[in-house]
């Protein structure tokens, strides 16, 4: 099999780069062993119609990463236009964010069908193309429109919203038409594979038969596949993070106090307004806190270009202000405000530096910060882990103390109760979420939905034999047993 991913982020192959968003880290490990050709955009975009579109082509691990410089005309209808000012705040059941143009529609629409025509580059005989995200929702059927019978699948790492939600999407119609394309469409939850079948159900009137639904381009499985980290190489990673200096500066600074972290993109689905309100009003109200625990909050900086980021910067810059001028000491600083990236290797050590992790999204996919945050933690004296109920990942990681992001005043008592909790009760979490992470591993997410996408083409073509290499990463099978369907 050659396999083909795509996605518009992609990483390169040093593990110490800091890397905007969950996708491209998750998926660098797993691509580099399988083999995979991984496409992405360059971040460069060209005016002209190139005869060759991709920019680079290097090796990585066995496979190799291809780099298109997108077209400059469609790139900023396409990315800060419709995938980040249209999609992105519907996925996140942000209606009221939606702000886009038909000429956004269309931009979206040429990337689409321009990474299509860049991947034919890669088509042989037993190819097998994997798309990422919300960035490409049309690749599927622009592939096919290129005459592709190949199998095609699909993976949302956004959470899918409820059917009134996506109806404010322009054009949602012919969007989600487009998407059953795909043989294959993963969801990171029940709840998003349910919203959306409910979409199909009620707004094109579709019908389904148990996970699949009928269409003009045929058959769609559309099945649930929660994305895993590599628990036991984060936990190393951590140990191995003690003495690098950045983490060694952090822990004496630190003088015996308490630590909290939060690690996000500068996104307004992260809930950082909310949480920095909750370190207020829980130093408000239990002001034997103050000095005894400090706020260390990592906000990487995030598609600067359009206003409501802009926006979402200032405001959180100033409320930090606040909070710090309110609660600080001369000799004490009650919120660390860091507006940059780090990479995964140091970050593993200021995960294990914090008695507390912080991850309260309004909304989120997964949110692979809160899996890291628990398997770089100390066995034998492990922090806590203070999680949104709106992020994926509270699925799995049910024994975190989860709360509702809006609830400033429940949360302020979540993180009090956090840095209180008794040493048993902590492992007691601790080691139940970790079995978990180490049950359902990103090997295993990889290898489960490359599998099910190659079952899925032998359903269609009616028991026809396809030939599966014998490469060690899809062939492995999952712990859990095998796919999960719904
Ligand atoms: O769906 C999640 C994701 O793909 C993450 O990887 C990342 O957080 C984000 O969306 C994309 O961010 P960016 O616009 O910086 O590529």
């Amino acid at each position: 099999m050659n396999l083909v991913v795509v996605s518009n982020r992609v990483a390169h192959g040093k593990a110490n780069e800091p890397m905007t968003g969950g996708l491209a880290a998750a998926l660098l490990p797993v691509v580099e062993k399988s083999g995979a050709i991984w496409v992405g955009s360059s971040g460069r975009v060209r005016d002209r119609m190139q005869k060759e579109p991709f920019a680079e082509i290097e090796a990585l691990g066995s496979g190799a990463l291809a780099l298109l410089d997108l077209p400059a005309a469609h790139y900023g209808g396409f990315y800060e236009g419709f995938a980040n000012s249209a999609l992105w705040p519907a996925l996140h059941s942000r209606s009221d964010l939606i702000r886009v143009s038909q000429n956004d529609y269309r931009s979206y629409r040429e990337v689409n069908a321009f990474v299509a025509r860049a991947l034919l580059r890669f088509l042989k005989k037993e190819t097998v193309f994997w798309v990422q995200d919300y960035h490409f929702l049309a690749l599927g059927a622009e592939l096919r429109e290129l005459g592709v019978t190949e199998p095609i699948g699909f993976f949302l790492h956004t959470p899918w919203p409820g059917r009134g939600i996506f109806e404010c999407v322009l054009r949602h119609r012919e969007l989600a038409e487009a998407m059953l394309a795909y043989d294959l469409i993963g969801f990171q939850t029940e709840e998003d594979c349910q919203n959306f079948i409910d979409y199909l159900r009620s707004v094109p009137g579709l019908k389904l038969n148990d996970d699949i639904v009928f269409s003009r381009h045929g058959r769609t499985r559309l099945a649930v596949f929660p994305i895993g980290i590599d628990a036991e190489k984060f936990a190393s990673a951590a140990t191995k993070a003690l003495t690098h200096p950045d983490v060694s500066r952090l822990r004496r600074s630190l003088n015996g106090e308490k630590l909290a972290i939060g690690v996000d993109r500068l996104d307004y689905s992260k809930g950082l307004i909310n949480r920095i309100s909750a370190f207020d009003r829980m130093w408000t109200q239990e002001p034997a806190l103050l000095r005894t625990v400090s706020l260390l909050q990592i906000a990487t900086p995030s598609r600067g270009a359009i206003e409501v980021y802009g926006k979402l910067q200032s405001d959180v810059a100033k409320l930090v202000g606040e909070v710090n001028g309110r609660h600080g000491e001369v000799d004490w600083t009650p919120i660390r405000y860091l507006n940059k990236g780090f990479g995964q290797a140091v970050l593993a050590g200021l995960y294990r530096a914090a008695e507390v992790g912080v991850v309260t999204p309004l909304q989120d996919g997964m949110n692979l910060v809160a899996k890291e945050y628990v398997a770089a933690q100390n066995p034998a004296d492990p922090g806590v882990l203070v999680l949104s109920k709106f992020a994926g990942a509270a699925n799995e990681l049910d024994t975190a103390l989860l709360v509702n992001p809006h609830d400033i005043e429940g949360m302020a008592n979540a993180i009090a109760l956090a840095l209180a909790m008794p040493l048993a009760e902590r492992r007691m979490r601790y080691e139940a979420m970790m079995r978990k992470l180490r049950g359902h591993t990103i090997q295993h997410w990889f290898a489960e939905f490359v599998e099910a996408l190659q079952a899925c083409r032998i359903d269609r073509s009616a028991g026809a034999l396809v030939r599966i290499g014998a490469t060690p990463l899809w062939s492995m099978r999952s712990a859990r047993g095998g796919v999960r369907f719904r």
